[in-house]
């Protein structure tokens, strides 16, 4: 039969100890959650739910249609304003998802003919969008800015940057002002994907290219989530307004693609404004994790410096994560559990997410459960 080979790869799966699944939670979840990424706990605030509500009220469950076509309201138009102005860059473009504003702004920013040189630590979406992009990419060692520049001087021609501004794995975050320095010395791009920075770093959180210096450069560009911080769904592309005005002309993933459901645009647009008169929850969810792992590295177990919201503890094998995590669940706490192959470097961890709306108290019982049921090395 034709998808017999679908049982083996299933089988090799299993042995490797890689299965993943699905796993639907109920409404009212009673676990403790540090495996989401909704950092500033604005996902089930009232003002964001309502923001949405009324959102889908107004304009309708669904976009209708492509940006170009029918999918472009007015409520698009106010939340690029408003994140444009927020994270202080000339312009913004609003996507259907994180995934799809990289695969925007690589693909249109590059051509056949253009070098992009991408950290080896990038996020999936960055690297499905070299891929699809026609230019000739080049991994270059993890947040190392003179690899870049190695790479950058070889290549006469058009250049991009690719970076995360916190690593989606570690929780590290790249050296942005050395790699601006480095695609300045021969006027290449920088992209950068704030996806784990807005909401947490910089002036009430306005991302870490505010906090490098960056935002609004001629030279750099940023894209963003709106499904993490800011508690809703979609993604954008932020920059000078000839980018967004050439992404709007060329980019396949904005114009090939239904317009954002506007309750998700009506939510992130109340959660941006939330943010933007409460900047004490950036600098909680930073403490919060700063305080994780403390406690857990006070502890013995071996964890990342988080830079941001995430904290990343290492785990003896796939199957000892994988256990690990679930021996968490059991005693009611979520956390995220990443493996080979969505890591490169073979090396699982468990995955924490810090949030701004977690007490001192559940601080406590995380780190405490954490530690309890950690693999015997
Ligand atoms: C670094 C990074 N970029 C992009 C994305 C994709 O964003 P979205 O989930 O909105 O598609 C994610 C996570 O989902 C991410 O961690």
């Amino acid at each position: 039969m034709a998808f017999d080979w679908i049982d083996a790869a299933g089988a090799a799966r299993r042995r490797a100890g890689l299965v993943r699944t699905l796993r639907p939670r109920p409404a009212d979840s009673p676990l403790l959650d540090l495996a989401g990424n909704d950092y500033l706990g604005l996902a089930r605030h009232p003002e964001v739910t309502r923001g949405a509500a009324e959102a889908a009220g107004r304009w309708g469950a669904g976009a209708t249609g492509s940006r170009l076509v029918t999918g472009s309201t007015e409520l698009h138009a106010q939340l690029e304003r408003e994140l444009a102005e927020f994270c202080g860059f000339e312009a913004a473009l609003v996507l259907s998802s994180g995934y799809t504003a990289n695969l925007a702004a690589v693909t249109a920013l590059t051509a056949a003919g253009t070098l992009v040189v991408s950290d080896a630590g990038n996020h999936a979406s960055l690297i499905d969008g070299c891929r699809l992009s026609r230019a000739r990419t080049e991994v270059v060692p993890h947040a190392d800015p003179a690899a870049v520049r190695t790479a950058l001087a070889g290549h006469p021609g058009r250049a991009l940057a690719v970076t995360d501004s916190v690593f989606s794995v570690d929780g590290d975050a790249a050296p942005l002002p050395a790699l601006a320095d480095a695609c300045r010395t021969r006027d290449a791009a920088l992209l950068v994907d704030d996806a784990h920075g807005l909401g947490v770093l910089g002036d009430g959180g306005r991302g870490a290219l505010r906090a490098a210096g960056l935002a609004g450069d001629a030279d750099v560009v940023a894209t963003v989530t709106l499904s993490k911080s800011l508690g809703s769904q979609g993604g954008a592309v932020l920059g000078p307004a000839r980018v967004v005005e050439h992404l709007v002309n060329t980019a396949r993933s904005f114009i090939f693609d239904t317009g954002l459901a506007p309750a998700a645009a009506g939510g992130a647009l109340a959660a941006l404004r939330l943010l933007r008169r409460e900047p004490h929850r950036p600098v909680r969810v930073r403490e919060v994790a700063r305080d994780l792992h403390a406690r857990l590295t006070a502890a013995g177990l071996t964890a990342v410096r988080p830079d941001a919201a995430v904290i990343s503890v290492r785990a003896p094998s796939p199957e000892a994560a994988v256990r690990w995590a679930a021996d968490c669940r059991a005693a009611g706490l979520a956390v995220g559990c990443f493996r080979p192959p969505s890591v490169p470097d073979g090396i699982s961890r468990l995955r924490l997410t810090a949030r701004a709306d977690l007490t001192d108290t559940q601080i406590a019982t995380a780190a405490r459960t954490i530690v309890a049921t950690a693999p015997v090395v």
